[in-house]
């Protein structure tokens, strides 16, 4: 038996102001997404931002349902319509945030694992690293240089191969 560790490095802001203007601007407009998600059952929204590598923008915020599983993240939402109106082009930055009407976000929101399983296979299959930028109501910001960093030995297609 071998002990095996893993290292994962990001950077924190205490402001989006110290982000490239690129950068701050996608967190921006993953902020104005917040305002079309539906979220009458956990009054929480989130909002995502998209770059593709021909420089457009798409945006996603999460939906919900009755049924509650029938519900989607916004990540998924924003990553989900840009593979569909742009197949093959490079995802190169996902910006994400958070706001809740009952009490306020003041880390970093973080991605559920069913969106960092999504966002994992694009970014193996596109070959270049997807940044992922994630924001809050206070202006704390992490910034993540890969998806591979918050899902390491993650289920790759490899795992389906003969
Ligand atoms: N949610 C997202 O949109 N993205 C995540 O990465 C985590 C959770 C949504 C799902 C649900 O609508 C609400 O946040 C509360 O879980």
């Amino acid at each position: 038996m071998q002990q095996k560790d893993l290292l994962i490095s990001y950077f924190e802001l205490d402001s989006p102001d110290e982000l490239p203007s690129d950068e701050r601007n996608l967190l921006k407009i993953a902020t104005d997404s917040l305002k079309s998600a539906y979220v009458p059952y956990s009054h929480y929204r989130v909002g995502a931002a998209v770059l593709l590598e021909n420089g457009v923008i798409i945006t996603g915020s999460n939906q919900e349902n009755m049924a509650f599983p029938s519900g989607l993240c916004a990540e998924r939402v924003a990553l989900f319509t840009a593979a569909s109106q742009h197949p093959g082009i490079t995802i190169k930055t996902i910006a994400i945030t958070a706001q809740s009407q009952d009490f306020p976000v003041k880390e970093p929101v973080s991605p559920c694992g069913g969106c960092r399983q999504v966002m994992i296979e694009y970014e193996t299959n596109q070959g270049k690293p997807i940044k992922m930028i994630l924001g809050c109501e206070t202006g704390k910001t992490i910034l993540v240089s890969k998806v591979d960093d918050l899902l390491p030995l993650s289920f790759k297609e490899d795992s389906l191969k003969k």
